[in-house]
């Protein structure tokens, strides 16, 4: 009887090492091929920023910006992400201008945009990349046609524009109108009414 090689029924690998670099701060993970980045990021790396709403990409509590596109997380293998930057709302402080809270956050704060405060992490996360892409042009389902006319400009980020932009973000306690008002009061702020970066 010939000898088996023992390595010819070896199981397959079920994690692998992922490297991540999350606020600023580089992890290297052994994550189940299984674990999505959501759950990387609030049971491994311990950032319960990043909420569980739904858990099937229907809520948009779980959004993070990777490599600056905002994403839910929920939706996403860790391990896919190998080599990936992550944002998630722990961070957004660090990349506000001379430090604090983001500008989006104080307005969150001055504006009420919240009341159970479950959604604001994605909400913020989701408009700081829905406010870049309006930034650099990229149009969305109510961008006018006249808009649509010259490729990459700048879209406005009016009031349609925000709501149609944070559609996928869902807020159970319906504090939208005051996050509407918060999101356009820093565009304000960042992007002159016009569109002028
Ligand atoms: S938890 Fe990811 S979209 Fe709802
Ligand atoms: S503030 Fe409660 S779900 Fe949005």
């Amino acid at each position: 009887m010939s000898r088996t090689d023992p390595t010819e029924h070896a199981a397959p690998a079920t994690s692998s090492p992922v490297t991540l670099r999350v606020n600023g701060t580089e992890h290297v993970v052994g994550a189940d091929h299984r674990v999505t980045l959501l759950d990387l990021l609030r049971e491994h790396l311990g950032l319960t920023g990043p909420k569980k709403g739904c858990d099937h990409g229907q809520c948009g509590a779980c959004t993070v910006l990777l490599d600056g596109r905002r994403a839910n997380s929920c939706l996403l293998l860790a391990v896919a992400q190998d080599g990936a930057e992550v944002t998630t709302v722990e961070g957004l402080a660090a990349t506000a201008p001379g430090g604090g809270p983001h500008p989006l956050q104080r307005a969150f704060l001055r504006r009420d945009a919240f009341q159970c405060g479950f959604c604001t992490p994605g909400q913020l996360c989701s408009a700081v990349g829905a406010l870049a892409e309006a930034a650099a042009g990229h149009p969305s389902a109510v961008t006018s046609a006249e808009a649509l006319a010259e490729p990459g400009r700048p879209v406005e980020p009016t009031a349609p524009e925000i709501r149609e932009r944070l559609s996928g973000n869902l807020c159970r306690c319906g504090a939208y109108p005051a996050i509407v008002r918060a999101v356009a009061d820093t565009a304000a702020a960042v992007v002159p009414a016009g569109g002028a970066a």
